[in-house]
């Protein structure tokens, strides 16, 4: 009898850090596939504000309930972590208009790369809509409320993380 293969999904990202839109783009996600692996970008020439092992388990937290979650770091091209993992597909979430050329050209030269990879999109909640990890991380550093920004797990660390910067 054929076995039929499971559906694996990786949604990447800077995910610096985790935001509510993210976390809703994961929980949607995670229904579309078997299962569905959280990419997080190695990215040493970019500078950002929680090291790759804080931005992987501020994610974890997060996403601890969901059973087909998992969370992993990766370098290099993205196409080549797709094929590693022998996913399916790339998940990407569109807020506005303003978010499409940036990913359309992303999707397209993936596609360039490697024909067998898909990306698919999935529309942000108009809720989360204007949220982004840079938007909550410049509330956070002038002291503003992030709560609703990001899940209530992560609330705290965040702000000892800017206060420790
Ligand atoms: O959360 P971000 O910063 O918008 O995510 C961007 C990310 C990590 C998906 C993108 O920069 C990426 O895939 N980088 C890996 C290098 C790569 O494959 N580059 C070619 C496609 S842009």
């Amino acid at each position: 009898m054929e076995t039929k293969k499971k559906r694996i999904g990786i949604y990447p990202g800077s995910f610096d850090p985790l935001t509510n839109g993210h976390l809703d783009i994961i929980i949607r996600a995670s229904r579309l596939f078997d299962s569905l692996i959280v990419g997080v970008l190695r990215n040493d020439a970019k500078k950002t504000l929680f090291s790759m092992e804080e931005r992987v388990a501020l994610i974890r937290k997060c996403t601890e309930d969901i059973p087909n979650v998992s969370v992993e770091m990766f370098e290099g091209l993205l196409v080549d972590f797709v094929h590693e993992k022998k996913a399916d597909a790339i998940v990407r979430g569109l807020r506005a208009v303003s978010d499409y050329e940036y990913e359309l050209q992303m999707a397209m030269l993936n596609k360039h790369m490697s024909p067998d990879v898909e990306t698919i999109f999935l529309m942000t909640d108009i809720n989360n809509s204007y949220l982004s990890s840079s938007v909550v991380k410049d509330v956070a550093m002038h002291g503003g409320n992030i709560r609703g920004l990001v899940p209530e797990t992560v609330i705290d660390d965040i702000y000892r993380k800017v206060k420790a910067k």
